[in-house]
């Protein structure tokens, strides 16, 4: 048996991880993702500057390789990202636009990305970090420029170009109750209630070795849950200071075993992405000094603790 299988026997949850396009043709990468996962996540083609790096100029290449790949092995896609502040081209981030253009160029970006994958992609994350810590929102060139409609505007653009794609927001630090999370709740409560299309929430959970609180954890994805939205754990890793122990290891287990659990206590909590395939693909050496080791395989492919953690839970 595998990850995928177990999960999906769990109330047909998917688990999913996050695929760095240079790596595919790596014959035991692409073997290890197609076995163990249902799901994957481009970790950065779709991304704004690279799927649109000049005006109305589209490089979907990468992601047509995603795509394919996907579709050869049954897994679902989950589109990441459509409206980001990071990784955006200079011509977005530096371009001098009025609240018009700026809103018809996202516009056309949305709908050119969202209708070239319509029916490939089953989950897009339609916006992405919108908020500061304390629950403001994030001063972006699409704040400054747009205001906060540029949210609801973003989720209409994605709806009208695949009405059958599942529409959500996503974030980081809003793994737990807290003046984040609930900004993204009172947010995602308001775009319901003005019938703007959003169907899920994105918990990227980017934690931290034995900072974990399973209560507020759980609690935070009932209450989204409660709203009737979909929630998906989108980009999980769990870092540590290095190097690794045994130790530290089997602590990393029990948080991903604990966040897993979670998930699966909560019906409308329907999978879990992990951020990378090994250890030696995380993006967090690279952002976080001395800290690493946060996924489930080691640099060999073999499973980690934490691998047989997540599927002992599913
Ligand atoms: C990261 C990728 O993993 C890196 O390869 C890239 O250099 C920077 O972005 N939140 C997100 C992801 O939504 O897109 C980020 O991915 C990690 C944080």
């Amino acid at each position: 048996k595998t990850l995928r299988s177990v999960a999906w026997k769990q109330d047909h949850r998917f688990v999913g991880v996050a695929v760095a396009d240079d790596k595919l043709s790596d014959e035991t990468y692409a073997r290890t993702v197609a076995r163990e996962f249902s799901s994957v996540t481009p970790e950065n083609v779709m991304k704004w500057e690279t799927i649109e790096p000049a005006p109305g100029e589209f490089n979907f290449e990468p992601g047509d390789r995603l795509i394919d790949f996907a579709r050869k092995n049954h897994q679902l896609v989950y589109g990441h990202v459509l409206v980001w502040h990071s990784q955006l081209p200079a011509w977005v981030n530096e371009g001098e636009f009025t609240a018009e253009e700026l809103s018809e160029v996202t516009e056309n970006h949305i709908t050119e990305v969202v209708s070239h994958y319509k029916g490939k992609v089953q989950r897009w994350d339609v916006v992405n970090e919108v908020f500061n810590e304390d629950g403001t929102f994030r001063e972006t060139k699409f704040y400054q420029t747009l205001g906060e409609d540029y949210i609801a505007d973003a989720f209409r653009a994605a709806h009208a170009a695949d009405p059958r794609a599942k529409l959500f927001i996503n974030d980081y630090n809003t793994d737990g109750i807290g003046p984040k999370s609930d900004a993204m709740y009172e947010l995602v409560k308001d775009l319901l209630a003005d019938g703007v299309p959003i169907h899920g929430v994105g918990i990227q959970s980017h934690m931290i070795l034995d900072l974990y609180d399973a209560e507020s954890y759980e609690a935070n994805i009932q209450r989204f849950a409660d709203l009737g939205l979909e929630v998906v754990i989108t980009e999980l890793d769990i870092r540590m200071d290095m190097p690794a122990t045994e130790e530290k290891l089997a602590a990393q287990a029990e948080q991903f075993r604990a966040v897993t659990q979670a998930c699966v206590n909560v019906d409308g909590c329907t999978g879990i992405t992990v951020w990378g395939l090994r250890d030696s693909d995380s993006w967090v050496p690279g952002w976080f000094e001395g800290q690493g080791a946060p996924l489930l395989f080691n640099e060999d492919y073999s499973k980690k603790p934490a691998y047989y953690a997540m599927y002992d839970v599913f």
